[in-house]
């Protein structure tokens, strides 16, 4: 996904020995300090790459096949419907998926396609690609000893986690609108603000059901610890998405998430940011941030969380 040397597209998951971690990156102002783990010497000036899907060996379509089985297993219970239907719809099951098939559908159903880059990307790159409907998909995945923890985003992440809701119309016009947001937000010096938002919803977003409480952000849905825990677990909040309020939030890459917010809709989510945030940068250039697992009285609260994990992990 995202970014990297960068930043914001930011990515989630974290990657902390959490779940299927990966990326983390950092939304805001990019720049991992690690070497990145991809190829970048055949890159084109806009950062993509051949996907080389010839080059895939037996062992990276079984370790797939493998990440893409225990998902599916866990998926139903607890990810938006919307995504279940959408992942269906990709067929991407029997190994590392194809790009170039995957596009089709993808720009058959929303006019998106997949472009593979070695990694992370600059944010400017990132947010380029998004404006145009293009979503950067890592080429390379995870060796076998990584199943449950990355530190950088893989393909397994980026398309399993990403790609299956921009076949939704409206969640794919919301992905294109981050882009040119981002555009204008790395202009306006609004980065971090913005990279929350991304972090809050595309990556860690939970969705109000008909049955309760489900999960669309990616940074989830491609970790089997997360998914579970960002659901179920007493120690997290859970509290109702406001945009000012998820803008000025930071937020850990490096454990699963102590908070998680949850938009009723992605018709909500899509109105609540289709405003212009040029006044909404100044007014929150003058005020304070809210911690990871800060809980305001202004909060609409699912669930008050105990914060358990995280002094159980203090007290090891
Ligand atoms: N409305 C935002 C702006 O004016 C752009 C945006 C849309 C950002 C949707 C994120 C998601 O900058
Ligand atoms: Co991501």
């Amino acid at each position: 996904m995202d970014t990297g040397v960068d930043g914001t597209g930011v990515d989630g998951t974290g990657g902390n020995g959490t779940g299927d971690g990966f990326k983390q990156a950092t939304a805001s102002s990019g720049k991992t300090d690690k070497e990145l783990r991809g190829d970048y010497s055949a890159m084109r000036a806009d950062f993509t790459i051949d996907q080389g899907w010839d080059r895939y060996t037996d062992t990276d379509h079984a370790l797939w096949r493998t990440l893409y089985d225990r998902q599916s297993r866990l998926l139903p219970r607890y990810a938006a419907p919307e995504f279940m239907d959408c992942l269906s719809r990709l067929d991407a099951g029997d190994g590392v998926p194809d790009f170039r098939r995957a596009s089709e559908r993808l720009e058959a159903a929303t006019g998106w396609t997949i472009v593979a880059v070695p990694g992370l990307i600059p944010e400017g790159a990132f947010f380029d690609h998004l404006a145009a409907r293009r979503f950067p998909v890592t080429n390379w995945i995870r060796k076998p000893e990584e199943m449950d923890y990355l530190e950088e985003p893989d393909v397994f992440h980026d398309f399993f986690g990403h790609v299956p809701l921009l076949m939704h119309p409206v969640f794919a016009d919301y992905m294109q609108a981050y882009g040119k947001g981002g555009q204008r937000a790395l202009k306006l010096g609004r980065i971090e603000n913005l990279a929350r938002l991304y972090w809050y919803t595309v990556e860690f977003g939970l969705i109000a059901g008909r049955d309760g409480l489900k999960v669309f952000g990616a940074g989830i849905l491609s970790s089997a610890g997360e998914t579970p825990y960002a659901i179920e677990s007493r120690s997290p909040n859970r509290i109702g998405f406001e945009l000012e309020r998820v803008m000025r939030t930071r937020y850990r890459i490096d454990d699963y998430q102590q908070t998680y917010f949850v938009i009723d809709s992605f018709e909500q989510l899509f109105e609540a940011t289709f405003v212009d945030f040029g006044p909404i940068y100044q007014r929150l250039a003058g005020l304070p941030e809210f911690g990871p697992a800060e809980v305001l009285s202004t909060d609409r609260v699912f669930t008050h969380g105990t914060q358990e994990r995280v002094r159980g992990l203090a007290a090891e």
